[in-house]
Order: structure tokens, then C-alpha cells, then sequence
């Protein structure tokens, strides 16, 4: 059975640093979600038919990063069509051995409910806005606000909402170094059986 880790959280909360670190400690897979929303926002046109026909290249774009192609990936990834076309992808992704870490919003509640880890990673809004404003060279209190809109939808749409599964363990990183958040996650897969 391939060894999968699920790890949800809101942006710029720290989950793709750990979820890349933890694929690299573990010689696992690693999948960054988002980036399937962001390359079907950044698609235009009809969002469906985008996720339907997503290839390797529309994840290679350079402009996905921006928090306009979040802003954009947080609209689509609201439809529901949207979310079942890109469902498989992932799941055969998950599958991989000898083992993958998926990061994302719904991972542990809706893609993968039976991964063998689950975590759930958080920041403060000034921390998260804080760090985003580093990534970016933009304004601090502008990634706030780009911030707390885009947490908003995410976590009030009725599909797939961003939520922790009920079995999560939840990593708030407001206070961690990246090392620590690290170190405290790759000690949870190993407790897990990674
Ligand atoms: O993780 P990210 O910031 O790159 O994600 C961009 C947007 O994509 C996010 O605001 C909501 C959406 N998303 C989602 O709905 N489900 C996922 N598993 C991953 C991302």
C-alpha cells in the first residue's frame, strides 16, 4: 500500500513547504493542488472545459504564483464540474508508490480520506499575510485583504469546503520556523508509519 499524506490549510500557512519537505525526507511524490486550480483559472474561458482538457504545460506557466491567478483559482475552484473533472488526477496521483504527499484544501476530507496522515496546517492572517508579502515583493496589508477574501470562499463554498478532516492533526506554524514546522511534521509521518 503506497504511504499517502494529506495536508490541507489556508494560503501561505506553510503547507507546501512542509508538504515538499516531507516528500523529500520520505523520497515520496508530491503534488501541489493549488497549481491544478490556478492553471485552470489562468486558462480562461469556459473553466469546465479547462479542468477537462488541463495538460502538463498549463501547470509550466510562470504567472500562476501571482495572487491574481489565487484570486482566480479560488472562483473556479468553487464549481463543483470543475473540482469532479480534476478528482481522478489526483487520486492516481495518491496512489503512486511508493508514496505521495498532496497538499491542498480538501485533500484529507474529500481526495484522499484514507491517507495515513493528515495535517492540517495554520498561521495567524498577519503572519500568513506577512510571509506572502516576502514571497511576492507586495504590499503587506493588500496580501491581507487578498488573503482573508480568498480563505472566505474557499472555506464557504459547498463543495469541497477548506476544512480540517476530523481526524487531522493541526500544525499552527504562527510561532515555528520553517525548520521546526518541518521537523514537527516529518516526526508525525514517522509516527505514522512513514
Ligand atoms: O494552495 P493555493 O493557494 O495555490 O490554492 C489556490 C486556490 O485553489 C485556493 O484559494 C482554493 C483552490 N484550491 C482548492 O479549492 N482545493 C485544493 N485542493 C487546492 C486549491
Amino acid at each position: 500500500m503506497p504511504f499517502t499524506i494529506a495536508i490541507d490549510g489556508p494560503a501561505a500557512s506553510g503547507k507546501g513547504t512542509i508538504a515538499r519537505a516531507l516528500a523529500q525526507h520520505f523520497g515520496f511524490a508530491h503534488l501541489d493542488t493549488g497549481l491544478l486550480y490556478r492553471a485552470v483559472g489562468a486558462k480562461g474561458g469556459d473553466p469546465v472545459a479547462a479542468a477537462r482538457g488541463l495538460a502538463p504545460g498549463d501547470l509550466a506557466r510562470d504567472d500562476l504564483r501571482s495572487a491574481a491567478a489565487g484570486q482566480a483559482a479560488s472562483r473556479v475552484a468553487a464549481i463543483p464540474e470543475v473540482r469532479a473533472a480534476l478528482v481522478d488526477f489526483q487520486r492516481r496521483f495518491a496512489g503512486g508508490e511508493p508514496g505521495a504527499v498532496l497538499d491542498g484544501r480538501d485533500i484529507g476530507t474529500v481526495i484522499c480520506p484514507e491517507a495515513r496522515l493528515k495535517l492540517y496546517v495554520t498561521a495567524s492572517d498577519q503572519i500568513r499575510a506577512r510571509r506572502r508579502a516576502l514571497e511576492l515583493g507586495a504590499d503587506e496589508a493588500e496580501m491581507l485583504r487578498e488573503l482573508r477574501e480568498r480563505d472566505a470562499r474557499d472555506a464557504a463554498r459547498d463543495v469541497a469546503p477548506m476544512r480540517p478532516a476530523e481526524d487531522a492533526l493541526l500544525l499552527d506554524t504562527s510561532e515555528m520556523t520553517i525548520d521546526e514546522a518541518v521537523a514537527r511534521a516529518i516526526d508525525a509521518a514517522r509516527r505514522a508509519g512513514a
